[in-house]
């Protein structure tokens, strides 16, 4: 007991045929999870958000200031590091008129799954570690969340999501994200506009998160980490 269960290693992609961005998703044992390179170095992990099934594998990366990497999810915008999958936000503190200051950053511990993953001289190996259980297993091999990774595809879809691509791949959707947020910068990426697939058409409405009722989570700030409330 106690010990790493001793699993598979999986052929899983070679990083020079990566799409633009450099990141390689896919599926081990039905789990989706992603492979990037981030200053030299391999990380895995699983590609859908702990929190609400986003498109954490998406996100950008932020450095924080303690030198945690952490992807940023298009979502809600919770960080979580490439090293430990751990969710990090930053605390407050109050200031001397009473008013509430930015704080230190905080880790709440491991959400995220993390795998290993190594360099082969013929592409690169995962190992999944299913030890224990982490919140990104609920998501971990959801279709519809797995799909929006790999499709680049950032948004909700009020219809059943295969129908999404429709929208994607020609005019933008009923709501446009807002101008100036990360989201609307994202809008103008590549990645936003996945090439056309034959296997999904229809109608339906684009939508982002903030439009369906509110996810399960709390004390969070759009726009912003968390701050006092409880930390998923
Ligand atoms: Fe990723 Fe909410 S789904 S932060």
């Amino acid at each position: 007991m106690g010990q790493e269960p001793e699993g598979k290693w999986h052929f899983f992609g070679r990083l020079e045929d990566a799409p633009s961005g450099g990141r390689l998703h896919g599926q081990v044992e039905g789990r989706y999870v992603t492979v990037l390179q981030h200053n030299g170095k391999l990380y895995c992990l699983d590609s859908v958000c702990f929190h609400a099934g986003g498109p954490l594998a998406l996100g950008d990366i932020e450095a924080l200031p303690g030198g945690q990497s952490c992807l940023k999810c298009p979502w809600h915008y919770y960080l979580v590091s490439l090293e430990g999958g751990e969710k990090w936000y930053q605390g407050t503190v109050a200031g001397p008129d009473g008013k509430l200051l930015p704080g230190l950053w905080k880790s709440v511990g491991q959400r995220q799954r993390t795998h290993n993953v190594e360099q082969r001289p013929d592409g690169i190996y995962v190992q999944l570690n299913l030890e224990g259980s982490l919140a990104s297993d609920e998501y971990a091999h959801k279709h519809e969340c797995g799909l929006r990774i790999q499709t680049g595809h950032l948004r909700l879809r009020r219809a059943p999501f295969p129908q999404h691509l429709h929208a994607a791949n020609g005019a933008e959707g009923t709501r446009s994200p807002r101008v100036g947020s990360p989201r609307g910068e994202r809008m103008g990426s590549p990645r936003s506009s996945p090439p056309a697939s034959p296997r999904f058409s229809g109608e339906g409405e684009d939508c982002w998160p903030e439009d369906l009722p509110e996810p399960p989570l709390h004390g969070l700030r759009r726009g912003g980490m968390g701050s006092g409330g409880t930390q998923l």
